[in-house]
């Protein structure tokens, strides 16, 4: 799958983890679109769930993967940007129900609250559970039908 990933500071030595992970079997042999940032100076992180938001929604990745302090400022950037999806994952099983619910096609990870194999488990978890259809597709419509255009 190819993958769009970025974080702020915060965030930035684990994405820099992640996506070595994501690359290799274990991890699924992913793609990765890294946006930066590239170091642990601070940056504003609505700058990087932008470009990850536009790469999903442009569709020049499958799904996206974004990393801030907290989870908390990414989600509302991305969620700016029409068709995407964007959900605060801190656990496996959240991870599994923002993709079989709520067909999320971003997850922003809390980097300062979590530490690499717990980010690991929910992205396996985030990745390779599927939408359920059926009533959550009637609900992720009424959403999708709530885009800025
Ligand atoms: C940066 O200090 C912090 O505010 C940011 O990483 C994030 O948690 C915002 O939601």
């Amino acid at each position: 799958m190819k993958l769009a990933i970025g974080s702020d500071h915060a965030g930035y030595k684990m994405k820099w983890q992640l996506a070595n992970w994501l690359r290799t079997p274990a991890g699924g042999r992913h793609k990765i679109l890294d946006v930066g940032t590239l170091s642990e100076d601070s940056v504003d992180y609505p700058d990087f769930a932008r470009e990850v938001a536009q790469a999903v929604s442009g569709k020049r990745a499958a799904k996206g993967i974004l990393f801030c302090g907290t989870g908390i400022g990414m989600a509302m950037a991305a969620n700016k940007v029409s068709g995407v999806r964007a959900a605060v994952v801190w656990n496996p099983q959240v991870a599994e129900l923002a993709s079989e619910h709520n067909d999320a096609n971003v997850v922003c990870l809390p980097a300062r609250f979590l530490n690499t194999p717990q980010a690991q488990k929910i992205l396996h978890s985030f990745l390779t559970t599927r939408f359920g259809g059926g009533r959550h597709l009637r609900r992720v419509k009424k959403i999708n039908g709530m885009d800025r255009k």
